[in-house]
């Protein structure tokens, strides 16, 4: 398994290995954070097949995974990005090519309605150097009780964490009833599990 910031090296180390290689999260993706998000969003709301998802916040690598996931998975995606930190349009374009759910707009409200499930990641990941940039972007895509107000009763609300309580999420949201933050965290070693009994064959 390698943590990258350059999604490159981990496509060139895999291609020179003869074991499977991991991504465990590059600038790109961060294929194992959704195993463990889409495996909480089913423990809590059953089959994932036909939910929507909200993201709201930076479209960034793991809001890309959320992406590829929509195409396998066939839940409908709904993105709130500011414009200049938006999903790559290649990536939605391919996404929906093969068929995906995924709409991105800018109004965090408007991708909360009818969602059965908010998600949200910090607003500077590792390797983002326009720090400032990004605290003037980003908060009118905040999650707090208007915006969870505007998905389904039943909602839940998701965080990779680390979390930064009064900039992406509010304190009454990640430490309220709809939030499943400690029970996605928890899935990450299960996923995780999965994901080496897969490497070695045995699943
Ligand atoms: N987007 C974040 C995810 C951390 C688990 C980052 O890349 O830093």
């Amino acid at each position: 398994m390698i943590r990258a910031n350059n999604h490159q090296d981990v496509v060139d180390f895999a291609a020179a290995s003869d074991v499977p290689v991991v991504n465990g999260l590059t600038d790109f993706s961060h294929p194992c954070q959704i195993l463990a998000d889409i495996m909480t969003i089913e423990e809590r709301l059953g089959a994932v097949e036909g939910k929507t998802i909200a993201w709201i916040g930076d479209g960034n690598n793991v809001c890309a995974s959320f992406v590829h996931a929509a195409e396998k998975l066939k839940f409908r995606l709904k993105i709130a990005t500011p414009a200049s930190y938006a999903p790559k349009t290649q990536e939605l374009a391919a996404a929906r090519a093969a068929g995906a759910d995924v709409t991105a707009s800018h109004d965090a409200r408007t991708a909360a309605s009818g969602a059965d499930v908010i998600v949200t990641d910090t607003w500077v990941s590792m390797g983002d150097a326009d720090k400032d940039a990004r605290m003037a972007a980003f908060p009118p895509f905040a999650v707090n009780d208007d915006v969870m107000a505007a998905a389904n009763r039943d909602a839940i609300f998701l965080h990779c964490l680390p979390a930064h309580r009064g900039e992406e999420v509010t304190e009454a949201v990640i430490d309220g009833p709809r939030s499943a933050v400690w029970d996605e965290a928890e899935n990450r070693i299960h996923a995780q599990k999965a994901v080496l009994l897969w490497c070695l064959g045995k699943i």
